[in-house]
Parts: structure tokens; sequence; C-alpha cells
């Protein structure tokens, strides 16, 4: 019972990361939008980005989010490895974001265009790896659920 507890804990956790990154990643693109956004705004909020995912990437690769998932669903082994091996391309993209943000002629209108053009390729990638480390996580935390039922 304690593990059960301990385990549907983590997963809610990082649920919860999950639904704030969308949150964060839709702060950005209503910036990105807004023609009264700075280049400086927009870079804070790149940062906070670059932040949340290392923190958010860290949990997941040492909180044994996939070993207590995977206990429920060990068919997703390799999908799950997969997963993780996609996180340090993922930093560096985010990071590049806020580089070229920093490096762009911001004088014209041309650096929205273009930077919120990179954010929204990457926003699509990173998104589609949230949703499918999403499915494993579902899965076990409603078997726990219904286990304690
Ligand atoms: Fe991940
Ligand atoms: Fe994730």
């Amino acid at each position: 019972m304690a593990v059960q507890g301990k385990g549907r804990g983590s997963f809610e956790l990082l649920l919860d990361q999950h639904r704030e990154l969308r949150a964060l990643l839709q702060q950005i693109d209503d910036a990105f939008r807004r023609p009264s956004s700075t280049v400086e705004e927009i870079g804070h909020l790149l940062g906070q980005l670059g932040d949340r995912l290392v923190y958010h990437f860290t949990s997941e690769e040492e909180g044994g989010y996939f070993a207590e998932a995977l206990l429920h669903a060990p068919q997703l082994i390799a999908k799950a490895n997969a997963l993780l091996d996609q996180h340090p391309k993922m930093c560096t993209r985010a990071k590049n974001l806020k580089l070229e943000l920093q490096q762009i002629d911001s004088t014209g209108g041309e650096w929205r265009t273009r930077t919120a053009e990179l954010f929204r390729a990457f926003r699509e990638e990173l998104m589609r790896h949230e949703l499918q480390e999403n499915i494993p996580l579902q899965e076990a935390y409603q078997r726990d659920i219904g286990i304690n039922d």
C-alpha cells in the first residue's frame, strides 16, 4: 500500500509538471502574438522555459518516473527509453531559442516572426514528447486507483 501511495504521488507530480509546461508554452505563444511584447520579455520567458525543462527532465530521469510507470506497463520500456534519449537534444534546442533571440537584430519586426517560427516548431516537438509520456503515466495511475478501490 505504501509503495502504491508513493507511486501515485510521483505520477501526479509529473502530470502536474506537464500541465505547468503546457501553460508556460501557451504564455510564450501569447507573448509572441501580442504586438506590444518586447525581446526582453520573451527572452525572460524562454529562459524560464529552459530552466523548467532542465528541472522537469531531471525529475523524470532521477525520480523513477519510468521505473514506476513501467512496473504497470512493461511493454512500453523501449518506448520510454527512446523518450528519455530525446531530453538532451530538447534542452539544447530550448537554449538555442534564447540565444537566437539574443543575437537577432531586434530593431525591426523581423525578430518576432523568425523566433516565433522557431519557438512553434520546438513547442510541437516538446508537446509530442510529453503526450507520449502521458500514456504510460496515465495508464499506471489509473491502475493504482483501480487497485486501491
Ligand atoms: Fe520527458
Ligand atoms: Fe515530461
